[in-house]
């Protein structure tokens, strides 16, 4: 597996966490979105956290204050990205592991979780290891488990060169925190994104399991899908493993 974005763009966080606090790519709404599907889901019982392409976690961290979990993994290619999740998932009340990896190697092994989270990274992935993200995630999921899903998603009937060429007119008009340099390095990364239409992703999800979506949010390209199994009478169910 190819590491895209290793020693890349990620490593310069600095511009990535001006993102963040502009609130350019919907971070905050989609995180109310998410809090409330997990309150919904997990108020009254513990849950443990896979998240694929955590980054610095920070925009995650303060979403999982208050809520009953068990355990969290993050999973990320850059170092320094893990580095700084280490500080922001400090005051987590539970086991916190960050592993150096590719998203799909996050997805081997036997342990199952309650919650499978990828934020802004899986469009990172060529159409085909997509589908084999879905066929993992179903099979690491719990009973009664949840895969969310945020991300950047195009328009069905949106090429991926217009995608690329209008995500980046809309950012340099946008992005108003941000100077020029610091919107040609985005732009730049940018044009190596292969975000799909929902179409494909649910489709993807429905051959491998995940199947019903609760729950979707959008905010321009920027998405929030919350899938289910339809039917995970699973290994999860009996012969767990949840650390
Ligand atoms: C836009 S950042 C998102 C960070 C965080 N999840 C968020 O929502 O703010 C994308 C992250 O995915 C990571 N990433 C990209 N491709 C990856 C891959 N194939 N395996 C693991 N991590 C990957 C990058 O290193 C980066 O930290």
């Amino acid at each position: 597996m190819s590491e895209p974005l290793s020693g890349s763009f990620f490593d310069a966080w600095d511009t990535y966490q001006k993102v963040v606090a502009g609130d350019y790519m919907f971070h905050r709404e989609i995180g109310v979105e998410m809090n409330r599907v997990l309150r919904a889901r997990f108020d009254a019982r513990s849950f443990s956290f896979l998240d694929l392409g955590c980054g610095d976690a920070a925009a995650l961290a303060p979403l999982l204050e208050g809520l009953p979990i068990q355990r969290y993994k993050g999973v990320d290619l850059s170092e320094t990205a893990l580095a700084l999740a280490a500080e922001n998932l400090k005051a987590l009340p539970c086991p916190v592991e960050l592993t150096h990896a590719h998203i799909l190697a996050g997805l081997t092994g036997d342990v199952f979780y309650d919650v499978i989270y990828s934020s802004f990274a899986l469009h990172h992935l060529p159409t085909a290891q997509k589908a084999e993200f879905f066929q993992r995630a179903a099979q690491r999921l719990h009973k009664g488990g949840l895969l969310l899903l945020v991300d950047v998603l195009r328009e069905e009937d949106e090429t991926l060169e217009v995608y690329h060429k209008r995500y980046c007119g809309w950012l340099r008009s946008n992005f108003s925190a941000l100077n020029g340099d610091e919107k040609d390095l985005i732009c730049d990364h940018i044009d190596n994104d292969l975000p799909e239409p929902r179409s494909v992703l649910e489709a993807q999800a429905q051959a491998a399991g995940p199947g019903i979506t609760l729950h979707s949010a959008r905010y321009g390209w920027h998405w929030l899908l919350c899938f289910t199994p339809a039917q995970n009478d699973d290994a999860g169910a009996g012969g767990t493993i949840s650390e």
